[in-house]
């Protein structure tokens, strides 16, 4: 990765969030400083979508969760180079926050994109996709709110959506169409998206809509 000048907690602030402790929930207006919707990033990495897609956006506030430190950091130094202030990120497990921290009803959307394929068998446990974590997305959508999902791993896509055919029947999944995600540099989503495109590779994409 490569470094950018190191600033310090305090100057990261503006663009950084404690989780807070059960049972208290993140409370929006309060972040943000502002009632507008909330998306939520889930897995930023670098923070290529979220770098786009608050400038893209200004109207729309980002919330992303990142389990790595270190990506929390980078991506908080971009964002605060930038002065952006419609984005805060976060370093936690998405599982737990998603489940314990966020307010029903209160995304406007939650974006996964590239989440890790933990391509051994024996590591399959890891994956971020599971029947608890599919299950506790819907809730934290307000209605008409949306789950957008890309991977370049075919397996990995097959088993994601089964699992939403299966635990969340009511969903339908839909590709994403002329209204995908309009943060794109370059025709690109993410870092990972264009790394991928690169070597060629298919990428897979589901959108699910909570019911109005
Ligand atoms: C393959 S990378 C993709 C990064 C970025 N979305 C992209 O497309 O460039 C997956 C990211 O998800 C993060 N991640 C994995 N499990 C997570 C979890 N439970 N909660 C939050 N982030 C997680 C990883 O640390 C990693 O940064």
């Amino acid at each position: 990765m490569r470094k950018p000048i190191r600033l310090s907690l305090e100057e990261l602030a503006p663009c950084t969030a404690n989780v807070p402790e059960p049972p208290e929930t993140f409370d929006w207006p309060t972040l943000f400083g502002n009632s507008n919707p909330v998306e939520m990033e889930i897995g930023f990495g670098k923070g290529w979508f979220l770098l786009n897609a608050t400038q893209v956006n200004p109207h729309i506030n980002y919330f992303g969760i990142e389990i790595i430190r270190k990506y929390q950091l980078y991506t908080a130094t971009r964002l605060v180079k930038r002065k952006l202030a419609n984005v805060k990120v976060c370093c936690a497990d998405a599982k737990l926050v998603v489940s314990k921290a966020i307010v029903p009803g209160s995304l406007k959307a939650v974006n996964i994109f590239f989440p890790d394929p933990w391509w051994k068998k024996r590591h399959h446990k890891r994956r971020l996709f599971d029947a608890d974590f599919v299950q506790s997305i819907p809730p934290v959508l307000m209605p008409g709110g949306w789950i957008n999902i890309a991977t370049d791993v075919e397996e990995y896509f097959q088993e994601i959506t089964a699992l939403f055919a299966e635990k969340l029947p009511s969903l339908v999944g839909e590709p994403w169409g002329e209204d995908s995600p309009d943060s794109l540099v370059d025709g690109h989503l993410t870092n990972f998206e264009r790394k991928f495109v690169a070597q060629g590779k298919p990428i897979h994409h589901v959108r699910y809509r909570k019911p109005m």
